[in-house]
């Protein structure tokens, strides 16, 4: 017996799905309620009637009081415009932070403009100490969408802090008290399951660690020991909050749409793909920028939100003189990614990329990649014997990228 999908069913569902991961409500079933009676409220204030059920491209509305684009085409664009006033929808109350209070009980709702209600911290700093925590955070990924005034409420709210070798920074299972940027020294990482603690990486000078216990209010899921003397800068939670929380809730809205459509995040869930907004960064990049260079030890993973990236290679296969010429393989355009290679293989850099033109690139440091895209590494994997016949069709002879060095 075959059951046909009612038109608009689908759409209408991943609306909810889609608000329930924003929100993380406490009641699944209360939340439902207020969101599917807000959303018949706005049904019939659009004047759109029953009729609007049964349309395939039917939206939800999120608890920003916006309506949710689950599926564009052109001719919804006058309806955004009318959606966009819709300013005055009081969200539900739900303490979408209230799973554990040990800590921290306080609600907190992105939208909501705490910055006068909340004091803000600032731990004082001498000029040297700015210079050093400007250099520790100026490739922090999480601080890149920040505007000039919210980067500078959290340089003054950071404070140092110095470790020893074989410091705990950070205890799985632990209340999240603080985000940390690396200054300097290396830290391992550390995750228990079944009983049983793995190594699954480490920090080397830089780089950052202790958001996710922050941003979704859940025990630590890493421990993080320094393995030598080291310096971090801390960031509180309650500014963390504040600030970073606020800037995620703005770059889901950016880029939800264009990160549903990267092929290579197709096969995630759509939580999964939010998370990993969450924790990527915009680089921008001027015609000629070398974004990666072949040889380099790597710790990032890009996908070309606009603009063209060149692929160029030296070719080991070569006469020396010829080596140092480099060729271009291939150009990535929007939606497609680069600089994986070396994360799968844990090898250096393969080959150098280039901005053509103006380049915005989204960035995701090695240790989200290796945490986020575990679906997504057959199909990467299987992409380097693409990437071998292409080198062979360049260089006439064979390259085994999945060992460099041979
Ligand atoms: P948080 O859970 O707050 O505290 C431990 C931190 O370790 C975590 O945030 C991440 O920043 C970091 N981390 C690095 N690699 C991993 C990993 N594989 N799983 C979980 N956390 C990780
Ligand atoms: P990575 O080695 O990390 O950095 C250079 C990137 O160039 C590499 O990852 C791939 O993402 C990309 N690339 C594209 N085509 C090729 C190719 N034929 N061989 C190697 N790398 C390639």
């Amino acid at each position: 017996m075959s059951i046909e999908i009612p038109p608009g069913l689908t759409e209408l569902l991943q609306g909810y799905t889609v608000e329930v991961l924003r929100q993380r409500p406490h009641d699944l079933v209360d939340f439902a309620v207020h969101y599917f009676t807000r959303l018949q409220e706005k049904r019939l204030q659009d004047g759109a009637g029953a009729a609007a059920a049964q349309r395939p491209h039917c939206r939800g509305v999120n608890f920003d009081g916006e309506p949710m684009q689950t599926e564009s085409n052109g001719d919804d664009e006058e309806e955004d415009d009318e959606d966009d006033d819709d300013s005055d929808f009081e969200p539900p109350v739900i303490n979408r932070y209230s799973r554990r209070v040990s800590v921290c009980a306080e609600a907190f709702n992105p939208d909501e403009d705490e910055e006068d209600t909340e004091p803000r911290v600032v731990h004082p700093k001498t000029d040297e100490q700015r210079c050093r925590l400007q250099e520790a955070c100026k490739d922090i990924l999480l601080f890149k969408n920040l505007d000039q005034e919210q980067l500078s409420q959290v340089l003054d709210a950071m404070f140092e802090r110095k470790v020893e070798p074989q410091e705990h920074v950070i205890d799985q299972g632990d209340d999240g008290d603080n985000f940390y940027v690396i200054e300097r020294g290396l830290y391992d990482i550390f995750v228990a399951r079944d009983g049983q603690s793995r190594c699954v990486g480490r920090y080397d000078n830089h780089g950052s660690f202790g958001e996710l216990a922050l941003m979704y209010n859940t025990p630590r899921a890493a421990t993080i020991v320094a393995t030598t003397e080291g310096a971090l800068w801390g960031l509180d939670r309650v500014t963390f909050r504040r600030i970073i929380l606020k800037n995620n809730a703005k770059k889901r809205k950016m880029y939800e749409i264009f990160i549903e459509s990267v092929p290579i995040l197709k096969s995630l869930e759509p939580s999964e793909r939010m998370k990993i907004v969450d924790v990527i960064g915009e680089k921008n990049y001027k015609d000629g920028d070398r974004i990666i260079a072949q040889g380099d030890k790597a710790d990032c993973f890009y996908i070309v939100e606009s603009g063209e990236v060149k692929i160029m290679m030296k070719s080991k296969t070569k006469t020396s003189q010829e080596s140092n010429q480099e060729v271009e393989i291939t150009r990535c355009k929007r939606g497609q990614y680069f600089g994986e290679l070396a994360l799968v293989t844990n090898k250096p850099r393969a080959a150098s990329a280039y901005a053509v033109d103006s380049v915005k690139c989204l960035v995701m440091d090695v240790q989200a990649f290796e945490r986020l895209l575990g679906p997504c590494m057959d199909i990467m994997k299987r992409n380097i014997t693409h990437y071998e016949e292409q080198l062979v069709a360049l260089f006439g002879s064979s390259m085994d990228l999945r060992d460099p060095g041979k």
